[in-house]
């Protein structure tokens, strides 16, 4: 089994992807830690702790870490992911889940040491900057370090060039691939390029709730603030869930394709928290990133229905035939 560490911010598809990760016998989630993002940092952690309980899997220790970006005022996503961070399907806050003493850097310190942990990232990238102020070492001992964030070619989703995840806080975002690149790094970026082609429609929760009614009724609980959002703002149908195409790319890294190139995000003006993605060489800089473009739609939804609804491929051929 990969180890991995999920750094996040529940946040509606944090939840469906922290769901595929615990549903997946290739991984095992040593632990999660929860980042100042969609939600404050506080109610993250007790929507992580959410949908643990709703896994059966409250023995996954949830850590809390930033509770605000690097340099920026906070701003948080709850206008999409709804006033309780999880569409406000107001689920109740499970008892006797204190937050821990110890941080969630403190924790990937002691963690990653091994060498053999991986971090498959959700949020905003304020915990591993603070992880490269307290200890370089251990962010460099990270063996895979997949991040949703960031875009190439497509339009952003807080401004016209940038994305949530690295427009909330710029400035760790840069540390961390500056960090990578002085390093003979590279991370994956699973940006919106390939997310915003991941779409949940009605006709795909109809069939999960067919399908699976206990599974399919939550996620339709979870998610269906996050629809009216996209219908209104984005007019689609459906929802675009981002986080858990980063996770299924770890699992199966066929599932996306894309190029090495050096890339730099920028940290002020109107241009704030754009991924520059350097795929023509013009700074003839070593590459510190995957940018990833093409997504192989039909294995991520294949790898997402099977393991959540808990049933063979056959059982969602159906659905998978509308998977153009
Ligand atoms: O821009 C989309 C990303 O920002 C997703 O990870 C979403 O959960 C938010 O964190
Ligand atoms: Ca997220």
């Amino acid at each position: 089994m990969k180890k991995i560490i999920i750094d996040c911010d529940p946040g509606i598809d944090d939840s469906l992807a922290i769901m595929l990760a615990l549903n997946s016998p290739e991984v095992e989630v040593l632990g999660i830690t929860v980042v100042a993002g969609n939600s404050p940092v506080e109610l993250g952690f007790d929507n992580a702790k959410r949908i643990l309980s709703f896994l059966g899997r409250l023995d996954v220790p949830v850590y809390v870490g930033a509770d605000r970006p690097r340099e920026r005022e906070y701003v948080n996503a709850l206008d999409t992911h709804g006033e309780d961070g999880l569409g406000e399907s107001f689920l109740p806050k499970v008892e006797g889940q204190e937050i821990p003493e110890e941080s969630a850097v403190s924790f990937m310190r002691r963690t990653l040491k091994s060498g053999d942990v991986s971090v498959v990232a959700l949020g905003p990238l304020t915990n591993l900057a603070e992880l490269i102020d307290e200890d370089r070492d251990a962010f460099l001992s990270i063996k895979r370090l997949v991040s949703m964030g960031g875009n190439f070619r497509s339009h952003g989703n807080c401004s016209p060039v940038a994305e949530y995840n690295y427009w909330e806080d710029p400035h760790s975002a840069r540390v961390v691939f500056e960090t990578l690149f002085e390093n003979h790094r590279k991370l994956e970026m699973v940006g919106l390029d390939v997310t915003r082609q991941i779409v949940l429609t009605p006709k795909i929760l109809l069939s999960m709730k067919k399908i699976n009614p206990k599974v399919g009724e939550f996620v339709e609980k979870i998610t269906d603030f996050y629809f009216k959002f996209h219908w209104e703002w984005e007019h689609i149908r459906g929802c675009v869930i981002n986080d858990p195409l980063a996770v299924a790319q770890f699992i199966d890294p066929d599932i996306l394709k894309g190029f090495e190139a050096y890339t730099d995000v920028e940290i002020g003006g109107i241009s704030m928290g754009q991924t520059v993605v350097d795929s023509m060489g013009f700074y003839r800089k070593e590459s510190n990133a995957v940018i990833y473009t093409e997504v192989d739609k039909r294995a991520f939804w294949e790898m997402f229905l099977t393991r959540l609804l808990k049933v063979k491929p056959k059982e969602i051929e159906t659905v998978l035939k509308e998977i153009n």
